[in-house]
C-alpha cells in the first residue's frame, strides 16, 4: 500500500484540545522537518523551514479557494475574503491593500495610534485600574478607522472594538466564543456594507485616498465593483488585524514584565532595538499556529507525500520555536535581530513569501511599526503591576495573559 494511502486516524480533535503544540508536540519525535496526519477528514502533510515555506507558497503546489473551513471565515476573514482568492483574482485583490507596504502609510497610522495612546493614558491616571489588552483594543480601533477615512459618527468605537476581539477570539473554537464571534462579524459587516453604499451614493465621504474610498471603488479582475457585502469584509480585513496588535501589546507588557532589563534601551528610544524587540515577541509568543492550503497536485516533502485534494500545513508556532533556526527559541531574546535580522521565509508570525505576490500578510509592516511605537509607551508608563494571573495557556488559540495585563497606579507623564 502506498505511504500516504495508510490509514491515519483523524487529528482534528487532538488539535481542538491541544492549541498550539499540536504539531510541535508530534514533529519533536521525527528526524525529519515534515508530519504525515489527517485533518478534517482529509490527508494532511506538515512542513516547516524557510525551504518549506518556499514550497507552500509556490502557487502550483497548493490553492486557497475551499481551504479555509467554514467557521474560520464566518468569524475571521468573511466569505469571499482576499485570504480566500487564488492567481489572477487574488493578485487583483491584493492590489487594494499593498498601500498597506508605503512607509509614508506605515507612519501616519502609527501616529494616529499613538495620538489615540498618549490621549488614553492621560485617562488611566483617573482610573483605579486598567486591562492593557482592552485599552489596547479601544485604542487601535479609534486609531485604524480615522486613518481609514472612516467617519467617526459611522461607528460605535467600543462596540466595535468589542466586535473586532471577538471575531478574532473565537475562530478557533466550538461553543459561546464561536458564537459570539459570529454576531460580530454579522454586525460589523452589515453596518460597514451600509457604509460603503453612502460613500457609493455620495450620502458619506470618504477622504481622497483613504483605504474606505479604495475600498469602495475597487474592481476585481472579472467581476468589477465589490458588492457591498465583500467591500465591508474587506474593509474589516484591515481594521480588524490592526486591533488584533492589542494580543501583542499584551505580550509585550508580559515580557517588559518578565524581563525588565529591556525596558531601559526602549525607555531611550533605541530605534534598532525597538524594532529587535517587535520582532522577538512576534516570534516568541503565540498567536498563528500553522497556515493551511489544498494540494493541487500529489506533493513529496523529505520522504512524505499527501495527495492531490489534501491538505498542506506550514508549522508557523513551531517554525518559530525551531531550535535550528534560533539557537535557544524558548529563551525570550530581542538581541539575536541585532545581531542580525531575520531572513524573509525565516520568521512567519504573518506567513512568508512575497506580500505583494502571495499570501503573506500586508500588515506586517504596520505591526513592526505599531508595536515599536507601543512597546516604546509601554516601557515609559509610570504604574503598578499588581498581583494577578499572567499565565498564557497554550490550549487556547488565540492564547493571551489570563488577566488580559492589569496596571493600578498609572501616573500622567
Ligand atoms: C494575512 C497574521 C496584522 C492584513 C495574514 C496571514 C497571517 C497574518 C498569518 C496569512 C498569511 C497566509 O495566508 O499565507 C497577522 C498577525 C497580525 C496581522 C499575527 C498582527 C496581530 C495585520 C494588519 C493588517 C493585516 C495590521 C492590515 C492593516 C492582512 C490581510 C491578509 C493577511 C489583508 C490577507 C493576505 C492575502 O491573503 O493575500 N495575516 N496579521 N494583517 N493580513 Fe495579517
Amino acid at each position: 500500500m502506498d505511504a500516504h494511502r495508510r490509514p491515519l486516524l483523524d487529528r482534528t480533535p487532538a488539535l481542538l484540545t491541544e492549541g498550539y503544540a499540536w504539531l510541535p508536540n508530534r514533529m519533536r519525535d521525527s528526524t525529519r522537518p515534515v508530519l504525515r496526519t489527517r485533518l478534517l477528514g482529509r490527508p494532511a502533510l506538515a512542513v516547516r523551514g524557510p525551504e518549506a515555506v518556499r514550497f507552500f507558497y509556490d502557487e502550483s503546489h497548493v490553492r486557497r479557494h475551499g481551504a479555509i473551513p467554514a467557521p474560520v471565515l464566518d468569524t475571521l476573514f468573511g466569505q469571499g475574503a482576499v485570504h480566500t482568492l487564488d492567481g489572477a483574482a487574488h493578485r487583483t485583490r491584493k492590489e487594494l491593500f499593498l498601500p498597506l507596504l508605503e512607509a509614508g502609510r506605515v507612519a501616519r497610522l502609527t501616529e494616529h495610534v499613538t495620538g489615540a495612546w498618549d490621549e488614553a493614558v492621560r485617562s488611566w491616571s483617573r482610573r483605579e485600574r486598567v486591562v492593557l489588552f482592552d485599552e489596547a483594543a479601544a485604542v487601535l480601533t479609534r486609531g485604524v478607522c480615522d486613518w481609514a477615512g472612516v467617519p467617526r459618527r459611522a461607528v460605535d468605537a467600543d462596540t466595535l472594538a468589542r466586535d473586532l476581539v471577538a471575531m478574532v477570539d473565537g475562530f478557533a473554537t466550538p461553543g459561546p466564543r464561536h458564537l459570539r464571534a459570529r454576531r460580530a462579524r454579522a454586525r460589523q459587516e452589515a453596518r460597514t456594507a451600509r457604509l460603503v453604499e453612502e460613500v457609493r451614493t455620495d450620502a458619506a465621504v470618504a477622504p481622497a485616498g483613504s483605504f474606505l474610498e479604495r475600498v469602495a471603488r475597487h474592481r476585481d479582475a472579472e467581476r468589477g465593483p465589490l458588492d457591498p457585502r465583500t467591500a465591508a469584509v474587506e474593509l474589516l480585513n484591515v481594521l480588524r488585524p490592526t486591533v488584533a496588535v492589542s494580543w501583542f501589546v499584551a505580550f509585550a507588557a508580559h515580557a517588559l514584565h518578565r524581563w525588565p532589563a529591556h525596558r531601559e534601551r526602549l525607555r531611550a528610544g533605541d530605534d534598532a532595538f525597538a524594532t529587535a524587540f517587535a520582532h522577538e515577541v512576534r516570534r516568541f509568543y503565540p498567536f498563528a499556529p500553522f497556515l493551511g492550503g489544498r494540494t493541487v497536485t500529489e506533493l513529496t516533502w523529505h520522504g512524505e507525500s499527501v495527495p492531490a485534494g489534501g491538505i498542506l500545513l506550514l508549522d508557523v508556532y513551531g517554525q518559530n520555536h525551531d531550535e535550528e533556526l534560533w539557537g535557544d527559541p524558548y529563551t525570550f531574546r530581542p538581541q539575536r535581530f541585532l545581531d542580525r535580522p531575520p531572513g524573509p521565509d525565516e520568521l512567519i508570525p504573518q506567513g512568508g513569501g512575497d506580500p505583494a505576490a502571495g499570501h503573506r500578510c500586508p500588515g506586517e509592516r504596520v505591526t513592526v511599526g505599531l508595536l515599536q511605537a507601543l512597546a516604546v509607551r509601554l516601557a515609559r508608563l509610570d504604574c503598578t503591576v499588581p498581583e494577578q494571573d499572567l499565565r498564557i495557556p497554550l490550549r487556547r488559540v488565540p492564547t493571551r495573559p489570563r488577566s488580559g495585563f492589569v496596571v493600578t497606579g498609572v501616573r500622567a507623564p
